[in-house]
């Protein structure tokens, strides 16, 4: 799936490409499931613009959407070390909504044994996100309450499993149609945001993972234990000025605070895929599995995830 310029999901088609060039140090993989996010549709529509910082200020340089992957290895450069072809192999990469797509060995590691293709292709983003948001950027221990909003999503139904390994008493917030769901990823308390407004609980949580971003920073805080954290997660609910504003206030606020408010970047590595790989191996870590399309229905599937209420992951089959 090809799209030329930004703008339209639309504008995405089916053509044949050549293939990306191997180089000395990457994999090219045979892909044959494609996880999707909302990451990927910004992609396409080149917005937020800081984007195209990486893809091409003005067009496209690759074009092809998609960041994770699970397949088979067909090639390694020279410089591979451990990757061989023919290993089954899940991570992240440029473009993985193709038969092919060139990944760096440090953002790929063995798929998990137990898992399917797709549902090792849902991994890679959304997982890492949860896992660098709750333990290095939460810093978040045994024993304590942490309150995550957007639940049922692609990164909450992970951090819901996430936060319950790393041994926290668990608040998920979803709609009614996914209270089962988030109950049966582990959260020890499920709030339906159609029924209640989670932020006038009466509970304080030592960390608030929040990625909707649809309440104000002072509705959050008051959830937040005196020297609790709030990692926002998403920036994505409001345009132009009000989005910078967004953005940047809680990290203006912060300093003067004793509660930390704080964004945090989560980037894909070899180590952390293998964390990942680990907790599926000891029963977890499990992802779900919303919709799987063709590929020639990478369309749909970016449109469902723009709608914002994916139960979980989105994948494309190749
Ligand atoms: N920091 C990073 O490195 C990083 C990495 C990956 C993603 N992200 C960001 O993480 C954010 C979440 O991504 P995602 O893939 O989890 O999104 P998603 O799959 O679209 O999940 C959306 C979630 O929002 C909930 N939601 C929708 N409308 C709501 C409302 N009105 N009130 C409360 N909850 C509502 C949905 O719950 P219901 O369906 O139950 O309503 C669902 O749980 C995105 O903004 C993405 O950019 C950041």
């Amino acid at each position: 799936m090809v799209h030329d310029a930004y703008g339209a999901l639309e504008f995405l088609e089916l053509r044949e490409i050549d293939l990306p060039a191997l180089g000395d140090d990457a994999v090219m993989v045979r892909v044959q499931a494609a996880g999707l996010h909302v990451g990927d549709c910004f992609g396409v529509r080149g917005e937020p613009f800081a984007m195209r910082l990486v893809s091409g200020l003005l067009r496209p340089r690759y074009g092809v959407p998609g960041f994770d992957l699970a397949g088979r290895v067909h090639a390694v450069g020279r410089n591979v070390k451990r990757f061989q072809p023919g290993d089954e192999v899940f991570g992240v990469c440029e473009g993985s909504c193709a038969e092919y797509a060139r990944a760096g060995e440090n953002q790929l590691a063995l798929k998990p044994e137990s898992l399917t293709l797709e549902e090792a292709a849902a991994l890679p983003t959304s997982a890492l996100a949860a896992l660098h948001g709750l333990r290095d950027a939460g810093k978040l221990r045994a024993g304590q309450k942490v309150l995550i909003n957007g639940a049922s999503g692609g990164v909450g139904t992970f951090a819901v499993q996430i936060a319950k390994a790393l041994g926290a008493e668990v608040t998920g917030v979803c709609s009614t149609a996914n209270v089962a769901l988030v109950r049966s990823l582990g959260a020890d308390h499920v709030v339906d945001y159609t029924r209640e407004d989670f932020t006038q609980r009466a509970e304080r949580y030592d960390l608030v993972l929040d990625s909707v971003e649809n309440r104000s920073l002072s509705e959050c805080r008051r959830l937040l234990t005196p020297g609790g954290t709030l990692l926002l997660n998403s920036g994505t609910g409001a345009q132009g000025m009000d989005m910078l504003i967004r953005l940047v206030k809680p990290l203006l606020v912060s300093p003067f605070v004793r509660q930390n408010l704080r964004r945090y970047l989560s980037t894909p590595n070899h180590e952390d895929l293998v964390v990942l790989k680990d907790l599926v191996a000891s029963g977890k870590l499990r992802p779900v599995i919303d919709q799987t399309y063709p590929l020639a229905g990478t369309v749909k599937a970016l449109r469902h995830i723009e709608g914002g209420h994916a139960r979980g992951k989105v994948v494309v089959t190749v």
